[in-house]
C-alpha cells in the first residue's frame, strides 16, 4: 500500500457558516427540505407510481424559476409534449423551465454541463429510467440505478447545483427502488397519501441539513397540488355528526400539530377467528389494545370483527394515539358516541394504564383552535393549562370505559 498523505485535524467547534438555502416558494416543499434546497446536494423525492411527484416538482420548479431560479427538468418518462401539456393543466407554462428528453446519463451529464449559468436545479424524472451504456445492465437494474445516480450526485458536488431525483416505489423487487440510493444522497423525501383521497403528504426521512420529521400537507386537485397550510381544519371539516366509534386524535407531525379523526367499527363475529382491518394505523398496535381492553379492563371485545379506520387516507404512527384508538372501541362496541367536542391522546401501557405523551401543550392548543374544548388525555403529566379546553385526566382504561359509559 502507498505511503499516505497526513492529514489535519480539527476540533468540534470552528467557524462553519449554515449552508445557504434555495427556496422555491412552495412553503409546504420548502419546510420539509429544512428550510429549503442546499446548493450542491442530493435529493431523493420517492413515492409510488401516479402518486404526483412529477406534479409536485413541475411546480416547485416553476415557482423556483419564478423567483430567478436557473431549472433544467430531465424526463426520462415522459415526452416534452407530455411535460408541456402537464405544465398547461398547472397553469404554469409560462415559466422559464428549461426541459430535456433523454435517459442517458452520459447526455444528460454532457448536457447539464454545457447550460451555462449553472443551473440552480436539476430534476431528474426517473432514477429507473436512467441508463449508461457503460455498464453492461438492463435499465431499471441496481447497478445501472447506482452508477446513474452516484454520477449525477457527483455533478451537484463539483458544480453547487441541487439534483432532485425522483424515484418510483416499487412493490414487487422487479426493477430497483428507491432504496438503494438512500445512502448516497443527503435529504431523502417520500411522498405519500392514498390515491382514492386528496391528501398527499412529503415527510423528509433523511436529512443531511434539517429535521426528518417535518411533514408538507398538499390537496390534488385537476389543477394539481395546492397546499394545505391547515390540515386539522379540512380533516375536521369532513366530520359528519357523532356516531358511536369515532374519536379525534390530537396528533403531532413533525413540529404541527394535526388533529385526526379514529373510526372504529366493533361488530359481533361469525367467525372463528374474528375479522381484523385496520387501514392508517398499526395492526399489531391494534391487537395490543383489543388485549389489554379485555384483559385489564374486562371488556369483551376480542371476540368480536373490528374494522379501524383514520380518515382522510392519514397514516398515523404515534402510540399517542393509543387512547383514541382505545375510546372509539368502547364507543363502537357499547354503541355511545362521544362527546363531539373532545379530542383524546395518550399512550397505552400492558398494564391498562394510559401514559402522558409529549407536546401536550401544542396538542391542546389545536384543539381549542378548531372548537374541541375537551381533552381527555393521561392523568400525571404536569398538564398546562389551555384556555377554552377541559381537562378529563385518565388513569387507566378502567377509568376510560366507565367514563364513556357512564
Ligand atoms: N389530466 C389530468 N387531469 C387531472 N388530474 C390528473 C391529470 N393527469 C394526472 N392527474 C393526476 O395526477 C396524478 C399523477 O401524478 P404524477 O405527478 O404523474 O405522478 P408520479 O409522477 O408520482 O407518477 C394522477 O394520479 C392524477 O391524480
Ligand atoms: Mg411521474
Amino acid at each position: 500500500m502507498p505511503k499516505g498523505r497526513v492529514g489535519k485535524l480539527v476540533g468540534l467547534t470552528g467557524n462553519s457558516p449554515a449552508p445557504p438555502r434555495t427556496l422555491t416558494g412552495i412553503n409546504e416543499f420548502d419546510r420539509v427540505t429544512g428550510g429549503g434546497l442546499v446548493p450542491g446536494t442530493g435529493v431523493l423525492i420517492g413515492g409510488d407510481p401516479g402518486i404526483g411527484k412529477s406534479t409536485l416538482l413541475l411546480q416547485a420548479m416553476a415557482a423556483l424559476s419564478g423567483k430567478g431560479g436557473h431549472v433544467i427538468y430531465v424526463s426520462g418518462e415522459e415526452a416534452i409534449d407530455q411535460v408541456r401539456l402537464r405544465a398547461e393543466r398547472l397553469g404554469v407554462a409560462g415559466r422559464d423551465v428549461m426541459l430535456l428528453a433523454e435517459t442517458n446519463v452520459s447526455d444528460i451529464l454532457a448536457t447539464i454541463r454545457e447550460s451555462a449559468p449553472v443551473p440552480t436545479v436539476v430534476v431528474i424524472d426517473s432514477i429507473q429510467t436512467l441508463w449508461s451504456p457503460v455498464i453492461g445492465a438492463a435499465p431499471g437494474t441496481v447497478s445501472q440505478l447506482r452508477a446513474g445516480s452516484e454520477a449525477l450526485i457527483r455533478f451537484a458536488k463539483q458544480t453547487g447545483a441541487s439534483v432532485l431525483l425522483v424515484g418510483h416505489v416499487t412493490k414487487d423487487g422487479q426493477i430497483a427502488g428507491p432504496k438503494v440510493i438512500e445512502h448516497m444522497v443527503d435529504t431523502v423525501l417520500y411522498f405519500e397519501g392514498d390515491r382514492g383521497h386528496q391528501f398527499r403528504i412529503l415527510r423528509a426521512v433523511k436529512n443531511r441539513f434539517g429535521p426528518t420529521d417535518e411533514i408538507g400537507v398538499f390537496e390534488m386537485s385537476d389543477r394539481g397540488l395546492q397546499e394545505v397550510d391547515n390540515p386539522s381544519r379540512l380533516l375536521m371539516g369532513v366530520r359528519d355528526t357523532s356516531t358511536p366509534g369515532t374519536a379525534v386524535f390530537a396528533g403531532m407531525e413533525g413540529s404541527r400539530p394535526l388533529l385526526m379523526e379514529v373510526q372504529a367499527l366493533v361488530s359481533q363475529s361469525s367467525l372463528g377467528t374474528p375479522r381484523r382491518a385496520v387501514v392508517g394505523w398499526d395492526s399489531n398496535r391494534l391487537a395490543m389494545i383489543v388485549a389489554v381492553l379485555e384483559t385489564r379492563a374486562g371488556i369483551a371485545i376480542g371476540a368480536h370483527d373490528i374494522y379501524l379506520n383514520v380518515a382522510g387516507g392519514v397514516r398515523v404512527r404515534e402510540p399517542g394515539a393509543d387512547l383514541a384508538v382505545a375510546a372509539a372501541l368502547v364507543s363502537s362496541l357499547c354503541a355511545i358516541a362521544l362527546p363531539f367536542d373532545a379530542v383524546f391522546f395518550g399512550e397505552i401501557a400492558l398494564s391498562g394504564a394510559v401514559r402522558p405523551i409529549g407536546q401536550t401543550e401544542q396538542r391542546l392548543k389545536e384543539a381549542a383552535k378548531l372548537g374541541l374544548n375537551r381533552a381527555v388525555i393521561a392523568a400525571g403529566a404536569e398538564t398546562p393549562c389551555v384556555t377554552g379546553v377541559d381537562l378529563k385526566l385518565m388513569d387507566d382504561l378502567s377509568a376510560l370505559a366507565a367514563w364513556i359509559t357512564s
